[in-house]
C-alpha cells in the first residue's frame, strides 16, 4: 500500500502564527526519506493552496456564524482537503495530511469518513471539542470535534449538518486541558476520554490498546490524529498552546508502536493527520524531527 503525503499549511484555526509552516519543516525533517526507510512507498504531492491569513478578515462572517474565526476560508480548506483525502481513499492509498493547524483533521475526518464508518483516536491535550458557542477563544483549531460530531452552527456545509462519525468510536488519548465549559461536553458524550492521570497509572500500551479497541469496534477504518502539543513541551516546544506535564519521548513513541502492530496484522488505519507544528516557536526544528519519527513508528520503523 502506497502512502500520500497532502501539506495543509493552514494557520487560520490558530492564535499563533507559523503552524502555516508545519509542512515545510516536518518535510525538512526527512518524512519522506523516513517512511521509505520504513520500508512504505510515498507520494508527496504537494500542498494545498491556501491563502496567507494576512490577505483575510478573520472577522469575515459570510457564514453567519459568530466567534468562529476565518470561518468561511477554514470551510474552504475542509471542502478541498475532504475531497482530496477521498480521493487518496479511493485511489487505493494511504492519505497521511501533515499540517496546520488542528482545524485540518475537519477535513481530513470527513474525506475519510465519506465511504466509510470511522473511528478516531485523538492524541492531544486538548480536547478540541468546543463550538463557535462554547469557544472561550474563537480559534476554530478548539473545535475541530465539535464541528465533525454536528454538535454546532457552523455553516452549511458537508460537515457541518451531520455527524461524520460516531462518538461512541472516538478515543482521546492523553488529555490534560480542558475549558470548563468543554469539560460538561466531554464528560456527556458518548466518547471515550484517557487522560493523562490513565496514563500514569495504568501504562501508555495498554490505553492505547484500549483507544483502539472503542475506535475500531463496529467501524471500517480508524483516523489517527496527533496534535503535537500531546507530549510534554520539553520535547516538544514547537506548538502554539503547551501544556506542561505532557507525554514522554518514550511514551509517545510506545504508543505509535503499539497502533503500528495492530495495523501490521489487521490494517486498521484508514487515515491520519499531524499538527500543531509550529517552526517558528520550535528549537532547531525538533518538534517537526518528532513529528516526522513519530509517524514514522507508525509505518514499521523499528530499532531493529
Ligand atoms: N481549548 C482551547 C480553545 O478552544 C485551546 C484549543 C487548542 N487546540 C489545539 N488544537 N491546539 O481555544
Ligand atoms: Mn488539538
Ligand atoms: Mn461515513
Ligand atoms: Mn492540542
Amino acid at each position: 500500500d502506497r502512502l500520500r503525503i497532502i501539506g495543509a499549511p493552514m494557520d487560520y484555526g490558530a492564535n499563533r502564527r507559523g503552524v502555516d509552516m508545519g509542512p515545510s519543516a516536518i518535510r525538512y525533517a526527512g518524512l519522506s526519506d523516513e517512511l521509505e526507510a520504513a520500508g512504505v512507498a510515498t507520494d508527496d504531492v504537494g500542498d494545498l493552496q491556501i491563502s496567507r491569513a494576512e490577505e483575510l478578515d478573520p472577522d469575515d462572517d459570510t457564514a453567519g456564524v459568530e466567534n468562529a474565526k476565518f470561518l468561511p476560508a477554514i470551510e474552504d480548506v475542509s471542502t478541498r482537503l475532504a475531497d482530496r483525502v477521498a480521493q487518496t481513499l479511493a485511489d487505493g492509498e494511504f492519505p497521511l495530511v501533515v499540517g496546520g493547524d488542528h482545524s485540518i483533521s475537519i477535513g481530513s475526518i470527513t474525506g475519510s469518513a465519506r465511504d466509510a464508518d470511522l473511528g478516531a483516536i485523538w492524541f492531544d491535550a486538548h480536547a478540541d471539542l468546543n463550538t463557535p458557542a462554547t469557544s472561550p477563544s474563537g480559534n476554530v483549531h478548539g473545535m475541530p470535534l465539535g464541528a465533525v460530531l454536528g454538535r454546532g452552527v457552523f455553516g452549511d456545509l458537508e460537515w457541518a449538518h451531520a455527524p461524520q462519525l460516531r462518538e461512541e468510536s472516538i478515543a482521546y488519548v492523553g488529555l490534560r486541558s480542558i475549558d470548563e465549559r468543554e469539560r460538561e461536553l466531554v464528560q456527556d458524550s458518548e466518547m471515550t476520554a484517557f487522560t493523562m492521570s490513565d496514563i500514569d497509572e495504568r501504562g501508555m500500551t495498554t490505553v492505547v490498546e484500549d483507544a483502539l479497541e472503542v475506535a475500531t469496534d463496529g467501524t471500517d477504518g480508524v483516523h489517527v490524529s496527533l496534535d503535537l502539543d500531546w507530549i510534554d513541551p520539553k520535547e516538544a516546544p514547537g506548538v502554539g498552546t503547551p501544556v506542561r506535564g505532557g507525554v514522554t519521548y518514550r511514551e509517545a513513541h510506545m504508543a505509535l508502536e503499539t497502533l503500528s502492530k495492530h495495523h501490521d496484522r489487521n490494517g486498521i488505519l484508514r487515515s491520519m493527520d499531524v499538527v500543531e507544528v509550529n517552526p517558528i516557536l520550535d528549537e532547531a526544528n525538533e518538534t517537526a524531527t518528532l513529528a516526522t519519527e513519530l509517524t514514522a513508528s507508525v509505518f514499521g520503523k523499528r530499532i531493529l
